[in-house]
């Protein structure tokens, strides 16, 4: 069985009725303490290590001012001039009245049926100040000076107000050769990944966890049957390679992809707005030698840059650089950073690294550039260490998915007829899948 950690109903009723089932979300939480995920119990009362929602003790009803508060926690609140501050547990929260009344969940403000906000009814961005405010220890209810009434879940809060703490359900696994190479290959059966949840569950949680997984022992293979397995998880994504492939080393295309070279550590589509979200291989012919597949940790690669260069780190997070794919009738240009973070926790997000196709840098100003290049040297360094590839031989029957906004991708030069099928899949509905099943918060 998989495990729905959030199943979160954002309805004022029904939420009290959540409440009671589940108590306690804050154990599922991790905070993130420099480049580690650690389990937020264990760093809860470490003023070092703890980022907390920044607000001071004591947490009582602040006599003196107009606003009546009630229930049996109410000594968890306090009121000043724009904000409730709140106590839950560990959890201290800073709830502005602005944002509350954004978030007002009653059924005027909110439809429960499509869970979209109804923006006509609302009125927005006044900072009015609530005319009542309780707290019973799992719901905090507001009546405002015009009639609203709102009911706010405190798991709900826990999750959706600011916060610079770590909320992945699944601790990833950064990994590099020998580290990979001792927890084994992430792997799961054909027929359990097609027949079960729980296969499916297991593929995503390989795909979370470690950036790649390999569906393994597909039926005598053909193209069809890679697209079937791939579209187990999403919908895939076309783009000007059609709406999946099968590719051979005749060149046909303006891509080293399309040759029998030696191919370096890279992500795909780079070139996109938006990269697509998973790379499916899978190599249905080889009569030749070579051709191994290298895949490179990328957010293990940013990490260590993190740790050893944060000012390179930083640059490269902040420093917007175009790449392209261009043939004769294709002009395909993005600006991106080479990583990017999460905008509060800070934690990794995306790495977007491919040194084939990147443009020419018209966009970083000279004064700039030597400190760029620095950056994405120290970054290559660490791409290219031995220490860091792992090589794998693929053969028919072995359909490998491949995160492709944290795991890169290459492969040995070869000789021989070396046919291989696949397809993108789009990062949104892959990591909704990976939501739905209870794998990610982000
Ligand atoms: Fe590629
Ligand atoms: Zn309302």
């Amino acid at each position: 069985m998989y495990r729905v950690v959030f199943p979160l109903r954002r309805t004022g009723v029904r939420l009290a009725k959540w409440s009671e089932q589940s108590l306690v979300t804050p154990s599922c939480l991790t905070l993130h303490s420099g480049s580690k995920p650690v389990r937020q119990q264990q760093l809860l009362g470490s003023d070092e290590t703890i980022r907390k929602f920044h607000i001071s003790s004591p947490y009582q009803h602040t006599e003196g001012n107009k606003v009546s508060v009630s229930g049996s926690r109410s000594d968890n609140v306090k009121i000043s001039s724009d904000r409730i501050s709140l106590k839950y547990g560990e959890f201290e929260m800073e709830l502005l009245f602005v944002w509350l009344r954004d978030h007002c969940r009653c059924n005027t403000c909110y439809s429960h049926d499509t869970n979209q906000r109804n923006v006509q009814s609302q009125k927005l961005f006044t900072g009015e100040t609530p005319s009542s405010v309780e707290f019973d220890g799992l719901v905090l209810g507001i009546s405002w000076p015009d009639g609203h009434v709102t009911s706010y879940d405190i798991n709900w809060l826990v999750n959706n107000v600011y916060h610079n703490h770590h909320t992945d359900h699944v601790d990833k696994v950064l990994w590099d050769k020998e580290t990979i190479e001792s927890a084994g290959l992430p792997t799961v059966h054909f027929r359990e990944y097609m027949d079960s949840d729980e296969g499916l569950w297991k593929h995503l949680n390989n795909l979370v966890k470690f950036g790649f997984s390999i569906v393994t022992e597909a039926p005598p293979v053909h193209h069809m049957g890679t697209l079937e397995v791939a579209t187990r998880i999403c919908f895939k994504q076309e783009t000007h390679f059609g709406p999946d492939w099968t590719f051979t080393s005749n060149n046909e295309r303006g891509d080293t992809a399309y040759s029998d070279l030696y191919l370096g550590a890279h992500t795909d589509n780079t070139y996109f707005t938006s990269p697509s979200g998973i790379q499916v291989f899978h190599v249905l012919e080889h009569d030749g030698e070579g051709g191994q597949t290298l895949m490179v940790d990328g957010q293990h690669c940013a990490e260590q840059l993190r740790s050893k260069y944060p000012a390179k780190f930083d640059l490269l997070t902040r420093t917007i650089i175009p790449h392209e794919y261009y043939e004769e009738k294709l002009r395909v240009r993005s600006l991106g950073t080479v990583l990017s973070v999460h905008p509060t926790t800070g934690q990794f997000l995306q790495i977007r690294y491919n040194p084939y196709d990147r443009s020419p840098l018209y966009t970083v100003h000279p004064d700039d550039q030597q400190a760029f290049y620095q950056a994405y040297e120290a970054l290559t360094q660490e791409v290219r260490n031995q220490e860091n590839e792992l090589w794998i031989k693929l053969k028919a029957g072995m359909v490998l998915f491949v995160d492709n906004w944290r795991v890169m991708h290459g492969r040995a030069s070869f000789t021989g007829r070396r046919l291989v099928s696949g397809c993108y899949l789009p990062r949104d509905d892959w990591i909704s899948k990976a939501r739905v099943m209870g794998l990610m918060n982000l």
